[in-house]
């Protein structure tokens, strides 16, 4: 894996000044769909609070997701199915400010929690709204089929999604567990169908976790209008995600087997986000046959 340019002697690393010139145009929708037909990688990592999104933004990370992942690694719960949507909203707030703190360039997504979407359409864009006025850009929901109706009604109303098929950590107990998704061709099938559904739908963004490296790369390819982002899918797709406990090495659970630890050869957690962003966008993360089915 490569070299850290950051050799700080911080374990946090030195941000440029508040002052200073930022080194990028804000990342906007366009652009992440241009950078997905030029075959650019788009780099995503998450992040919770103001200074590791800060970082975030100073290493050149493209979009920032607030997942709901906060609710494993940051709460201790055991999964995602707990966390609320004003636990959501908190976290969006902090990092809206931390990355206003530096250049103010990255993207934010903020992820809807489990029961704030699924009930209507309505209550869908109430919950997306509480996101989009703490200062997110898009707001991700998971799963395919009765999803498609509700991106839609959002999308209509202006607000960007975020869609998330594979294996979906809010219902992680239908799934029967968290291990790879679309291996038959069956389910395989039904996973292209949910995909392209929901880029019709007008879902801009697309999390893939945990598929083969093969359907990703073919979902990857069949989407021109919605960028695949991977999470232990394979290198084919238009971008990469990794929750930051998990590539900090930080994780007090298991490791998954798809992560690679960016801390173990960085001097600081700014160096290890920059050289994540280096990884991706050189495609030397992930390497198949180490991080994908
Ligand atoms: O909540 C989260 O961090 C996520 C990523 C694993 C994609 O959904």
């Amino acid at each position: 894996m490569s070299e850290s340019p950051s050799t700080s002697a911080s374990p946090y690393g030195t941000l440029p000044p508040a002052s200073a010139p930022a080194q990028r145009k804000p990342v906007s929708l366009p652009r992440l769909l241009d950078m997905h037909a030029r075959g650019e990688k788009i780099t995503m990592l998450t992040a919770y609070d103001a200074t590791f999104a800060a970082a975030a933004d100073a290493a050149g990370v493209d979009c920032i997701l607030v997942g709901d992942s906060l609710g494993m690694v940051c709460q201790g719960l055991s999964s995602t199915v707990g966390v609320t949507l004003e636990t959501m909203r908190y976290h969006v707030e902090s990092v809206v400010r931390g990355v206003q703190r530096v250049q103010g360039t990255t993207w934010i997504i903020g992820d809807l929690p489990y029961g704030t979407y699924h009930a209507s359409k309505e209550q869908a864009f109430q919950s997306a709204s509480v996101l989009m006025q703490a200062g997110a850009h898009m707001v991700k929901l998971e799963g395919g089929g009765w999803t498609t109706e509700t991106v839609r009604f959002l999308v209509e109303r202006g607000i960007p999604v975020c869609a998330h098929l594979g294996l979906t950590p809010q219902t992680v107990h239908a799934l029967g567990g968290y291990r790879v998704q679309g291996k038959t061709d069956e389910a395989a099938a039904e996973l292209k169908r949910h995909a392209l559904a929901l880029q019709d739908a007008g879902a801009t963004l697309l999390v893939l976790e945990m598929v083969p490296a093969d359907l990703s790369a073919e979902l990857t390819r069949l989407l021109p209008r919605c960028a695949t982002i991977g999470i232990g899918a394979g290198v084919d797709t238009a971008g990469q995600v990794l929750v930051l406990h998990d590539m900090l090495g930080v994780n007090l659970g298991k490791m998954p087997k798809f992560v690679h630890n960016f801390m173990a050869d960085a001097g600081s957690v700014l160096g290890a986000m920059q050289a994540y962003v280096q990884a991706v966008k050189s495609k030397k993360f992930p390497v198949n046959h180490l991080h994908a089915w």
